[in-house]
């Protein structure tokens, strides 16, 4: 099958403005192409450069030199050429992510939160509330939480109202950033699920799982990204 998500020959760094801007290579080179229903995890050390990679593919950062390209509409885009318009638009249908911070609202309830990319998208009330129930059960949040903010939940409780909110609609592509973090065993176990239902469906995931039982379990292939910065320039040469 044709690729969705493709990266090729990317570089990034990062410049450090306040340490006389010596610039810090993080991915060199990079090239790969993501297919519908695939699980592309990202294999490395902590700081080679895995959530930075996503992030690029997000369209958060500008990219120094290559190209990420990601099919939608009909359209191939290029990611680092999209107006912040487009980069939204892409976000709302397109290209979904999930880390494993929630971003809370004071007095939105953990319901809405989860509610509200259906909303976005149009889908109805009655059907946005069953999804988001069903969901909530099954991150076995207990009901006595769904309508209450999740400021004052604990760090796993937020991360389940995130991925109930990320996997609320279907993506095209997902993007996730260790989501299962701080899970216990079952939760972990209900995420690879959602994964695995999402990946019939033919989302591309691109994901990166601290967990090695996570990895073996979600994983249709792996990308290895050695460290390349890290300050040491003889690694760099
Ligand atoms: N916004 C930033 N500014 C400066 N350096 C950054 C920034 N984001 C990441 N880095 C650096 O880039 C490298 C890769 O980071 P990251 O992508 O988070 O690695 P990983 O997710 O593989 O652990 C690290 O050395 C990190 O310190
Ligand atoms: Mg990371």
């Amino acid at each position: 099958m044709s690729w969705i998500v493709r990266v090729e020959a990317i570089e990034k760094g990062f410049s450090l403005h306040t340490q006389g801007g010596v610039h810090i290579p993080v991915l060199r080179r990079m090239s790969f192409e993501v297919a519908p229903k695939e699980v592309l995890v990202l294999v490395g050390p902590s700081g080679a450069g895995k959530s930075t990679l996503l992030k690029l593919i997000y369209g958060n950062y500008r990219i120094e030199a290559g190209r990420v390209e990601v099919r939608h509409g009909g359209e191939r885009l290029d990611v680092g050429a999209l107006s912040s318009r487009e980069v939204i638009a892409l976000r709302k249908e397109g290209v979904g992510y999930v880390s494993q911070f929630l971003r809370v609202i004071p007095r939105v309830s953990a319901l809405e939160v989860v509610k509200e990319p259906m909303r976005a998208r149009g889908v109805s009330e009655a059907a946005s509330e069953e999804r988001a129930q069903t969901l909530l059960s099954r991150l076995r949040i207990p009901e006595r939480l769904w309508n209450l903010s999740p400021t004052t939940f604990s760090g796993g409780e937020q991360q389940r109202i995130n991925i109930a909110r990320g996997f609320a609609i279907f993506y095209p592509v997902m993007l996730l950033d260790e989501p299962t973090a701080s899970l216990d065993p079952v939760n972990t176990e209900t995420v690879c699920e959602l994964v695995e239902e999402a990946r019939k469906e033919g989302t591309a995931f691109i994901g990166i799982f601290h967990d090695a039982g996570v990895r073996e379990r979600v994983a249709t292939r792996r990308l290895v990204l050695e460290a390349v910065g890290q300050g040491d320039e003889s690694r760099t040469l």
